[in-house]
């Protein structure tokens, strides 16, 4: 229950979080309202964008003030940020929307997934946590960052059940995807967040987004998102953020703050207009991901679908042919990496989103050469279809009704 404590709001706060609530409100109608509470008694309607990179004040001492609070806690400043990398009013909209979305005290946004990543691993390494125990696959780019140990993490790769006994003095982190990228395998949060005893379990909710599961609800503390993905949705605004508790949450800006990897305002405001048709956006295109999923799997061409038990928009395939030429042959699907964008888009791991990561690696984290992975988006289940089936080639060309290695997707949700 959230109550107001004044009419006054300072425009220039960068706290969104000003609304008057009576009662717990649902995913839809949070993705709608949340970040913007305070607007219609501003007589707004859709959100400022704040450009500003410095904020102007006579009051020197009160800056002095906010900026030794902010070194001391990280807290979101209270009143106006005094500089653009301790904060912005439109980016905190956004992300007082995804903490909302995500059930967790607070959310930081990076200028990326990957800044965001970066921000998470900075923040345990400068307490002395380097180790890192992560469970592949994970998205090439987040693998490479951990085995390069390019920020100066060292990490253990293990399987779900091996993250207990992975697990040293100085280990910070433990990070898992589900449904991981490239082949929608997923893990018993509960289960891995259990193990994980006090370290943090940081889960990488890219995929499901908080329409199909909310991974702080199962224990994990750190929720992380390619906000690239299905929260922007349009595929026009490059971001991340990391949903923790507010303790969490200070030591991100501080890393923040110093390093500077933060949003763009203009790309806050996509984002927080991008998740208040999150959840129509997810379930529609997850009807139809699983529509596919299930033709794909009684074809003949197709060796192997992965379709997550949770459902989504995410389907992956192996093709008995050269991936290459379907990828070379769809012409309403978009032969482009990245994902959760309103068109469909389809690339193939092994050449592109996980091409940086060692191919014995990339096997043994069961990403086949042969695996194809489509994000679905909103256009019509059978323009879509007939584009797959035209781009796989003559029904010749597969194994015939060979059932050896197709797995059937679970049921559409
Ligand atoms: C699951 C997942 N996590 C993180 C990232 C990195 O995000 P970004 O490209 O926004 O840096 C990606 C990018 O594809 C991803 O798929």
């Amino acid at each position: 229950m959230f109550t107001l404590s004044s009419m006054d709001m300072d425009t220039t706060s960068t706290r969104a979080d000003d609304g008057v609530r009576t009662a717990p409100r649902a995913l839809a109608t949070e993705a709608v309202h949340a970040g913007r509470d305070d607007l219609a008694r501003q007589g707004l309607h859709a959100p400022p964008i704040d450009l500003s990179t410095t904020y102007p004040s006579y009051d020197s001492r009160g800056e002095a003030a906010r900026i030794d609070a902010f070194a001391t806690t990280g807290a979101e400043p209270d009143g106006p940020p005094v500089y653009g990398r301790l904060g912005n009013p439109t980016v905190a909209r956004f992300e007082t929307a995804l903490a909302r979305l995500e059930g967790t005290e607070a959310a930081v946004a990076f200028a990326s997934g990957m800044a965001a990543l970066s921000a998470v691993l900075l923040v345990r390494g400068s307490m002395g946590l380097r180790h890192v125990v992560a469970v592949r696959p994970l998205y090439g780019c987040s693998d490479h960052l951990l085995t390069a140990g390019l920020l100066g993490s060292e990490v253990t790769w293990t399987d779900p059940a091996g993250v207990a006994d992975a697990l040293r003095p100085d280990t910070g982190l433990v990070i898992v995807e589900s449904p991981a990228n490239p082949t929608l395998a997923e893990v018993d949060m509960r289960a891995v967040a259990h193990a994980c005893g006090s370290v943090p379990l940081l889960v990488d909710n890219t995929f499901a987004t908080p329409v199909l599961q909310r991974p702080a609800e199962h224990g994990a503390r750190l929720v992380l998102h390619s906000a690239t993905k299905y929260l922007g949705g349009h595929g026009d605004v490059l971001a991340g953020v990391v949903a923790c508790d507010e303790e969490f949450a200070g030591r991100l800006r501080q890393v923040r703050f110093a390093t500077g990897g933060v949003l763009h305002p203009l790309a806050g405001y996509l984002l927080l207009r991008g998740l208040s048709t999150l959840p129509v956006r997810v379930r529609a295109a997850s009807a139809t991901a699983a529509e596919l999923a299930h033709r794909l799997a009684a074809d003949p061409r197709v060796a192997r679908v992965h379709y997550p038990r949770i459902g989504g928009a995410m389907v992956a395939f192996e093709v008995y042919d050269d991936p290459h030429e379907v990828i070379a042959g769809v012409r309403l699907i978009t032969p482009a990496v990245s994902l959760g964008s309103v068109d469909t888009l389809i690339q193939h791991p092994a050449s592109i989103s996980h091409r940086i990561v060692d191919a014995d690696d990339r096997k043994r984290a069961g990403v086949s050469d042969r695996l194809l992975r489509m994000s679905v988006g909103l256009e019509d289940v059978e323009d879509l279809w007939s584009d797959l089936d035209q781009a796989l080639g003559r029904p010749d060309r597969g194994a015939g009704n060979c059932a050896t290695g197709r797995s059937e997707p679970a049921p559409a949700h």
